[in-house]
C-alpha cells in the first residue's frame, strides 16, 4: 500500500552497518543479518522504540576480516532520504493547547485540512499564529486496518504537512491490532498515535473498545504498551471519559497513568451519561489533581462543552488542565482556531465560499467512499444566523451534488447582490 505523505515522513527504518573507528556499541561483527538485527535488539533494548522490524541491511560494503560492524537504525522516508525524527513533539507546545477533536464523519481529511487552513493567520512580519496546536483523525479500527479493508480505511489516514502535528487515533481491544496500526501511522508520517477508550458507541463496545475500556483497565494498559511498541518513537496518548456507569476518576485515571501515555484527554462525561448533561468540568480538575499527587509527567487535557478559544483559556485557569480539546464547537467555524478572526465578523459571502470550498475537497477526496449526505450537517451550521439563511438551507438539504451546491450558492449570491470569488 503507498499512501500520500509528507516528505519528511518515515516510511521505513533501515538497519545500516556502519564501521567505525570508535564505536562505543559493537554489537556484532561481519555483515549484518536478520540474527544480527535481533541481537542489537537485546543489547540496546531502546532501540525497541524505533519499532520497525529489519527491512534489510544497507549495503555499505561488507567489512573486512576483522572489522567490527555497529548496527544503526536509519530511518528514511519515501525518497530513502534520512528523516530527522522528530522526539516528543508535545513537549515543544507552547502551553495551554488547544486541540481539534476527533469527530468521527465531521473531521474528516477534508474538513481537517480546512481548519488547517482557516484556523491559522499570518503576522506582518510573516511568521504563523493560530490554528489547532494539535489535530486528531477521527477514529479508525485497527481491527479493520489488519484485518479488513485496509485501502478505504486507510483513507481516513491522508493528512497534508498543514495540519501538523497529526494524530491518528485508533479503536480495537487487540493489543496485537493496536500494534500495527501504530506501526502503520509511524509508517505514514503522523507525530502520534491516540486511543480511544471514550466511544459509547454499541457496535464499537460490542468489540470490547472504545468506553468498553473502562471496565478493563488491565486490557487498556495493554493496549497503551502495544500501542508504544508499534509507535517506535511517536508519543502514544489516550481519550477517555471519567468513569463508565457512574464517576471512576479515583480509579481509572492511576490506571491510566501507571502505562504512562504522554497526555489524557479528559472528556468529563460519565459513558452513561453520553452528552446529555454538562461536562464536570470539576472532575477534570481532579483528574489534574490525581495526576499531580502521582508525580505523573502525563498531560491532562479537558473536553467538553468548550465553543471558542476565550472559553478553553478560562476553563484552564479553573481547571489547571495543560490544554482543552474542542470539538462540536468546530462545526460550520473552520476559523475557531484563528484568534485573528471572530465568527461574528466572517461576512456571509466568505463563509459560503468556504463552504464551497469545503464542499469541493470533500467531493475530491471522499467522494467515492462517502456518502455526499455527510456534508449536510456542514451546511446546516455553516448556513444560518442571516436574512434568507432558511431559504438555502433548505435547497442545500435537497441538493445532491457538488454543482448542484455551487448553482444554489451563486443563484443565492446574487440574488442578494454578493458576488462570490470562484474557489
Ligand atoms: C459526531 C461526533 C463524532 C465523534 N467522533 C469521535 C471519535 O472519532 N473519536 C473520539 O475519541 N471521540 C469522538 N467524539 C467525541 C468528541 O471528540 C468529544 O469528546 C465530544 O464531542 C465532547 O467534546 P465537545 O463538547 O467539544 O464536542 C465524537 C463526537 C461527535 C459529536
Amino acid at each position: 500500500m503507498r499512501l500520500p505523505a509528507g516528505r519528511n515522513s518515515v516510511r521505513k527504518i533501515k538497519v545500516r552497518a556502519v564501521i567505525p573507528g570508535d564505536c562505543p556499541e559493537l554489537i556484532s561483527e561481519g555483515f549484518p543479518t536478520e540474527n544480527d538485527f535481533n541481537k542489537a535488539l537485546q543489547a540496546q533494548p531502546e532501540i525497541e522504540h524505533y519499532g520497525l522490524p529489519c527491512c534489510g541491511a544497507d549495503k555499505l560494503g561488507a567489512p573486512t576480516a576483522n572489522q567490527r560492524v555497529r548496527l544503526e537504525l536509519v530511518p528514511v522516508n519515501c525518497y530513502g532520504g534520512r528523516v530527522q525524527l522528530m522526539s516528543n513533539f508535545w513537549e515543544k507546545l507552547p502551553k495551554p493547547i488547544f486541540v481539534l477533536a476527533p469527530l468521527a464523519n465531521v473531521t474528516d481529511s477534508a474538513f481537517r485540512r480546512v481548519i488547517a487552513k482557516y484556523g491559522k493567520f499570518t503576522r506582518p512580519d510573516g511568521s504563523k499564529g493560530g490554528g489547532p496546536d494539535v489535530i486528531w483523525t477521527e477514529f479508525v479500527s485497527a481491527d479493520g486496518l489488519v484485518k479488513g479493508n485496509r485501502e478505504v480505511l486507510s483513507r481516513d489516514l491522508v493528512f497534508t504537512e498543514s495540519e501538523r502535528p497529526v494524530i491518528a487515533q485508533f479503536f480495537t481491544s487487540t493489543p496485537e491490532h493496536m500494534e500495527e496500526a501504530a506501526r502503520l501511522a509511524l509508517e505514514l508520517g503522523f507525530d502520534g498515535v491516540d486511543i480511544n477508550m471514550g466511544c459509547p458507541d454499541k457496535s464499537i463496545e460490542k468489540q470490547k473498545a472504545g468506553a468498553m475500556l473502562m471496565k478493563n483497565p488491565k486490557l487498556a494498559i495493554e493496549l497503551i504498551a502495544a500501542a508504544k511498541r508499534g509507535a517506535g518513537h511517536l508519543p502514544v496518548s489516550v481519550k477517555t471519559r471519567i468513569g463508565y456507569n457512574k464517576i471512576e476518576i479515583e480509579e481509572w485515571l492511576p490506571a491510566l497513568l501507571s502505562a504512562e501515555p504522554v497526555a489524557i484527554t479528559v472528556h468529563g462525561r460519565t459513558r452513561k451519561e453520553m452528552s446529555k448533561v454538562d461536562a464536570h468540568w470539576d472532575m477534570i480538575k481532579r483528574a489534574v489533581e490525581i495526576r499531580n499527587e502521582q508525580g505523573s509527567k502525563t498531560l491532562i487535557l479537558g473536553n467538553g462543552d468548550v465553543k471558542t478559544i476565550e472559553e478553553a483559556k478560562e476553563r484552564v485557569v479553573e481547571s489547571g488542565v495543560d490544554g482543552v480539546m474542542i470539538g462540536r464547537g468546530i462545526f460550520g467555524n473552520p476559523w475557531l482556531f484563528n484568534t485573528e478572526r471572530k465568527i461574528e465578523d466572517i461576512s456571509i459571502e466568505e463563509k459560503l465560499s468556504v463552504m464551497l470550498e469545503h464542499t469541493k475537497l470533500f467531493m475530491e477526496l471522499l467522494g467515492d467512499i462517502k456518502s455526499f449526505a455527510l456534508m449536510k450537517k456542514h451546511y446546516k451550521a455553516y448556513v444560518h444566523g442571516f436574512d434568507g439563511a432558511k431559504e438555502l438551507r433548505v435547497q442545500l438539504m435537497e441538493a445532491e451534488s457538488v454543482e448542484e451546491i455551487e448553482r444554489l450558492v451563486k443563484e443565492w449570491l446574487d440574488k442578494n447582490r454578493v458576488s462570490i470569488a470562484t474557489v
